[in-house]
This record gives C-alpha cells, structure tokens and sequence, in this order.
C-alpha cells in the first residue's frame, strides 16, 4: 500500500467527488429517517493544505484553491452552478477560520457534518497509520463505527446496515491492475446485500482505459445509473487529467442539479485544452 491521499487530499478530483458527495447527503437528509453512510476507503478525514505532503505536490492550488482566494474568500461560480455547491461550502467554511484556507474536510468530514443525530457513519481504513488518525479523530463520535480492513469485507460485514437507507462511497486508489474487476466484485456483494443503497464509485482518467473498463461492468449490473465525470485537461496530456463517479441507485433530481453545477465548475477547474464535464 503506497497511495496516500495526503499528497492529493483538494484536488480537482477530490472537489468534485466532495461536492456531489455533499448534495447526495442532502438528498439522504431530506428523510425524517435514519440514513447510514459507508465510507469503505476513509484516508484521514481532514487534511491540512500547510502539511509536508501538500506542499510537495501543491495539487491543491487547482482544486480547491480556485474556489477561494489567498485570503480565504469565496471565489462564487455564477448563480445556478454556485447553489448546487452551497452544502460543501458550508463544511469548507465549518473546517476553516476566518483567513487564507488551511483545512480541507475529506469524505469522512464532509459526511459528518452534514449527518443527523440519528444517523451513522462507517469508516474504513487499511492504512495502519491513516487508521489510528482516523481512529483519534473519530472515534469520540457516538455515531461513527471504525474499522481497518479490506474495504469488500466491510460491505459483506456491514451490509444492509440497520437503518435500510444510505450511501456506500467506494475511492480505492486503483494501485491494483485488476482494481476494476475488484469494485465489480464489491459491487455485486453490496447490492445483493442492499438493493435499494446508493453506491458511489470514484475513478481517475488517465488515459489507461480503467474508466471505461469500469463502466463496462458497472453498466451490466443493469440498476439506474448515474455518471457524472470532469476533464480538467486532455487525456493525452497525461496523469490525472480528470475524474468521475458512478452513482448506482441515485436521488432523484440530483442529474439536473450535477448538470447545474458541472459546466461552471469545469470551466474554473480546468488547466488546459480538452477541459470537458458529462452527466449522464
Ligand atoms: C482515495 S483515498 C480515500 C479518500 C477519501 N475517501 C476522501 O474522499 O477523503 C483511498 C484510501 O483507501 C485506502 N485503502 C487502500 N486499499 C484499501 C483497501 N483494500 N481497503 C480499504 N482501504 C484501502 C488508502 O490507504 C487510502 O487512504
């Protein structure tokens, strides 16, 4: 296990993951019900953009940093595009002080935030290290149950959670070359367990063909489907040049407000020609 999300923790692609995590817990919230979210690959929860690991890559300077000036202010899309990112401002904004950004909330903060008294969360992590981080920073939480193993056994462990409503993110960091048949494999143990859950999947496009891949088989499992993906550069011009999910089982409405907030976020994210977005 190489990957650490501390290097990329505010990228682009952790924007726009981040973000429509936010309104997908919006929708769950909407409920006077119980909703649980698993967060199967959790990292740390909170990542300081002044660490070591930001600076080396300085990833963060063309995500998040394009949403707010050196001083810490908002950068607004225009109207439309700026209220459907309303929900993750405001756990930006909870995370920060008055000044210059200096945190930025991963997927377990953003889902903590924005859940209910009733709700749960889930986090797992394999990282030996990111784990007793996560676990020091979580584990007060009445609401929240740790776990460090291998994420496709937490969803047959934990699945279908007690509450029958939530969301399972599943963010590997793809460092296997048969990581897509893997989420696949997730994938269909989750959903026999929990039909009715929503399922988000995070992928890069690099260019490797692991997006496509991953949509083939994503696409046989026959469910209602939502794919919504950001290209901050052409694929050609190599790495991470964008990023998408796949959200299996999604709200209601949630197409025409990822087709609100899509094009404006693209358009201030982008680095360069072939800067594209799709919700479909
Ligand atoms: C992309 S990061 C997660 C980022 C986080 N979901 C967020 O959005 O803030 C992927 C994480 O998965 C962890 N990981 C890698 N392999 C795993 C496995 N088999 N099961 C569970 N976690 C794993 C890594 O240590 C890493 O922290």
């Amino acid at each position: 296990m190489n990957y650490r999300h501390a290097y990329h923790a505010a990228n682009h692609a952790d924007v726009l993951k981040h973000a429509v995590l936010a309104r997908l817990l919006v929708h769950l919230a909407k409920k006077d019900k119980p909703f649980r979210v698993i967060d199967a690959h959790a990292g740390l929860g909170l990542y300081s953009l002044n660490a070591p690991e930001a600076g080396k890559t300085l990833e963060w300077r063309e995500g998040v940093g394009r949403l707010y000036d050196d001083a810490g202010a908002v950068l607004p899309l225009q109207s439309l595009a700026e209220a459907m990112l309303a929900p993750w401002r405001e756990v930006v904004g909870q995370v920060n002080g008055p000044g210059p950004l200096e945190t930025y909330p991963g997927s377990p903060e953003v889902a903590r935030r924005m859940m209910r008294r009733m709700d749960k969360l889930s986090l797992n992590e394999l990282h030996p290290e990111d784990f007793i981080t996560l676990s020091r920073r979580y584990g007060q939480d009445l609401r929240v149950v740790l776990t460090q193993v291998d994420a496709g056994t937490v969803l047959k462990a934990q699945l279908p959670p007690p509450e029958r409503r939530g969301l399972i993110l599943i963010d590997p960091p793809y460092e296997k070359t048969d990581e897509a048949q893997r989420v696949g494999r997730m994938l269909a143990e989750g959903l026999k367990r929990f039909a009715t859950g929503i399922f988000v999947v995070w992928y890069p496009v690099t260019g490797d063909g692991l997006d496509e891949k991953l949509g083939q088989i994503i696409r046989a499992l026959d469910l209602p489907l939502l794919q919504v993906e950001m290209r901050v550069r052409s694929v050609e011009s190599g790495g991470l040049a964008g990023s998408g999910l796949f959200i299996l089982n999604p709200p209601w409405q949630l197409d025409d407000e990822l087709k609100l907030l899509l094009p404006a976020l693209t358009q201030r994210l982008a680095q360069g020609p072939g800067a594209m977005g799709f919700v479909r």
